[in-house]
């Protein structure tokens, strides 16, 4: 059965949050299902890949179950996909304190939406960025051409928690979706497929795994399909670094 689910605060200490901000199983019938985040560090919050325009009343509701709009100041866009930025000319409107942090390769083509954005939109280098929410920092990981051709992930080193964007998506039998990865075997046969075809090389998935190889990970959050924690998140970034061959490796 189709269910709506709740928020979830995936990680938290005294002053600083990490939300999943729900879902409506129903939404698949649209599109393929995602998921969006929002950080939340003292007065100050940040939105991560809110997503397209049919799942925009669902996620500035429920942001408002944990602030006001008006305390948005930051959403980090992943790339450029319309499931990713989809929702962006209600976004403008609906938070209006919010600057928009996106890879500098694509920053051009957001126009094309029918706003204008100039003195909100922020490019992010390709050797990705420090941005501040509240007094913490979150960290824009390049992850090029895992997917996108300019892509970044980000990472909250105050909770370990790691947003992967569309690394670590699962499609699901209708009505089998689930928020947390339990058993993880089982779990990496909904990731194959698309791995194999969405990232462009091994070439990619090698320069990541030194960008990433320093970091501290707890938990891995992805766009799309289900959070891995513990040391489900270890056997997933290990599981995404042994893949020899995708993309153009099979073509
Ligand atoms: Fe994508
Ligand atoms: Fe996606």
């Amino acid at each position: 059965m189709l269910q709506v689910h709740k928020p979830y605060v995936i990680g938290e200490d005294a002053n600083h949050k990490f939300v999943w901000l729900g879902l409506d199983e129903s939404e698949s019938e649209k599109g393929i299902l995602t998921n969006q985040y929002l950080v939340i560090d003292g007065d100050e919050a940040a939105l991560i890949d809110p997503g397209g325009y049919f799942v925009f009343e669902r996620v500035f509701n429920n942001v408002q179950n944990f602030v006001e709009p008006e305390k948005v100041t930051k959403v980090m866009y992943s790339h450029q996909d319309p499931d990713v930025i989809g929702s962006l000319n209600l976004l403008l409107d609906m938070f209006p304190n919010a600057s928009f942090y996106v890879s500098a390769l694509w920053e051009r083509f957001i126009p094309h939406l029918g706003v204008s954005v100039k003195d909100r939109i922020v490019d992010i280098p390709d050797e990705g960025m420090e941005i501040n929410v509240g007094k913490s920092k979150v960290k824009a990981i390049p992850a090029h051409f895992m997917h996108s051709p300019g892509n970044f992930h980000y990472y909250d080193p105050t909770l370990k928690i790691y947003f992967s964007g569309d690394m670590g998506a699962a499609v699901y039998p209708e009505g089998t979706w689930y928020l947390i990865v339990e058993n993880f075997d089982e779990h990496r046969k909904y990731m194959e497929p698309f791995h194999r075809r969405y990232i462009a090389s091994r070439k990619a998935i090698d320069l990541w795994q030194r960008r990433i190889s320093n970091l501290e990970i707890e938990v891995v959050a992805p766009q799309h399909g289900s959070i891995f924690m513990g040391e489900n998140a270890k056997k997933f970034i290990s599981w995404l670094t042994s893949l020899d061959k995708v993309g153009l490796d099979l073509w």
